[in-house]
Parts: structure tokens; sequence; C-alpha cells
């Protein structure tokens, strides 16, 4: 449930999803290479969290990596693999001293031995805390996650353990990889860009999207607090009508 932040007259979202992107264009501002967007990104990540725990959101969910980025360029692809495998190593020792939890949606199929066991490593050591939910796609397409739900599902009604009757939408939602967490109420994306990119289509239906021409190294505590505001004068009615 959303809470109200008293310091900042604002109704904080319960769950921000957000989609990072515009680190190449943001690189390629400065005569740099794109992975040097991509790092400086990566440690936008660690700042957004702390800004997003501090004024009260409880669920952050960011997409690193899509099923559809495979199609960069390899050695793209592989310093992507290699920071994400060192910033999930080294963001252990912070999650733990700010009670963050930090979990990983997405294909596991396809990912480097290396950065699966920091996957597990970070999901391990975190997994009692109470504090921000943290959640990181990667290698993550919402059409595949639904096709893996399909398949998952249609293996249960073979060994007969369900009817196909008694397929609900809860049912659905309970085979995805976010069957944790709340759906988002607040979806952010930077870089002026504005679709979804095969980001949580299941979980977004009833969501409020913000975009903005940020480019996602740039995005701060200004910019997150500039879109709860614009979320807090949205009306959700969820297909009802106003009360
Ligand atoms: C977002 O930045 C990060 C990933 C998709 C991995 P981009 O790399 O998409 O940056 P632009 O969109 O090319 O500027
Ligand atoms: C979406 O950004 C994926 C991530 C942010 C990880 P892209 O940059 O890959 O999306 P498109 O290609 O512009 O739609
Ligand atoms: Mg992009």
């Amino acid at each position: 449930m959303d809470i109200r932040n008293e310091k900042l007259g604002l109704v904080i979202p319960c769950h921000v999803a957000i989609i990072m992107d515009g680190n190449g264009r943001w690189a390629k501002k400065r005569h740099m290479p794109r992975t040097y967007g991509h790092a400086a990104g990566a440690s936008n990540v660690k700042s957004v969290v702390r800004i997003a725990d501090d004024i009260g959101v409880q669920y952050l969910t960011i997409y690193a990596f899509s099923t559809e980025n495979w199609k960069r360029s390899a050695e793209e692809v592989s310093a992507l693999m290699t920071l994400l495998k060192k910033y999930l190593h080294d963001y252990i020792g912070e999650c733990n001293e700010n009670n963050v939890r930090c979990r990983i949606i997405g294909r596991r199929e396809g990912l480097r031995e290396d950065l699966l066991a920091e996957i597990v490593a970070l999901e391990e050591a975190t997994k009692t805390n109470t504090g921000l939910q943290f959640t990181i796609a990667i290698n993550y397409g919402g059409r595949d996650e639904i096709t893996r739900a399909v398949q998952q599902i249609a293996t249960e009604v073979q060994e007969g353990k369900l009817g196909p009757d008694l397929i609900t939408e809860e049912t659905i939602s309970r085979h995805l990889d976010t069957r944790d967490l709340p759906d988002p109420d607040l979806l952010i994306r930077t870089s002026g860009e504005e679709r979804l990119s095969n980001y949580l289509p299941w979980q977004l239906a009833y969501t409020e999207f913000y975009f903005t021409d940020v480019f996602w190294p740039d995005f701060g505590r200004e910019e997150l607090i500039e879109a709860v505001k614009k979320y807090n004068q949205r009306e959700r009615r969820f297909g009802g009508v106003k009360s």
C-alpha cells in the first residue's frame, strides 16, 4: 500500500518500476564508448535505491537487461554481463547494511555461470532483509516470462494437479517471476522513449506511466520526486468511477 511522506507532502507509490534507458546516448554525448555509460548507469542504480528507500518506496524493480538486448554487439553484451556480475558481487554489503532484499527476475538459462553464481549469492545473502524489496530484471522479457508461466501451468494440468477451468488471473500471477511482488504503481522510463520494450506487460496493466527525457545516469533525487509529484496528480480508477 502507498504510504504518505509527511516531510515531502506526497503519497509515495508502494512499487516503482523503472526502465533505465539512455546510457549509450549519455556516453555518446561525452564522446565516450557505450560501456562508459553503462558503468555510470550501474553506479546510479545504487544511488537511486538509496533515494527510493529514503523517501518511502517499498518495492523497486529495475530493468537491467532484456531478452532482446542479446542483439547488441558481442562486445557490449559481454561488457554488460561483466558489469552486472561485479555490481551484484559488490552490492551484497550495501544491501545488508540497509536491510534491502534483492531478487533477480528473468530467464536464468543462457546466463554465464559466473553471473548466475553472483545472483544466487546475493539473493541468498539478503533473503531475510525486511526493508526495501529491490528487484533487478536480467535477461527479462515479459513475453518470455508469460511463456514460461504457461508451460508450467500446462505441465500441472497434464499431471492432473490443476483443471483448466480452475485457471484464474491469480494462477497466472502466481507463476510469473514476480509472484512475490505487488503490481507496480508507477512506471518510470528515462531517455525520452515512450514504450514498454517487453517490460512487465502483465503486471503494468493498471500502472501509472511517467516518461522523462533525462538519460538514466543523470536521473537522481530531484527527478524521482518529480515523477512522484506527477503520480500524486493522477486519479487511479481501475475501471471504476470517481468516488
Ligand atoms: C539502457 O541504456 C541500458 C540497457 C539497455 C542495457 P541503453 O544502452 O539502451 O542506452 P541507449 O538507449 O542506447 O542510449
Ligand atoms: C529496454 O531498453 C531494456 C533495458 C532498459 C534493459 P532498450 O534500449 O533495450 O529498448 P529499445 O530497444 O529502445 O526498445
Ligand atoms: Mg536504450
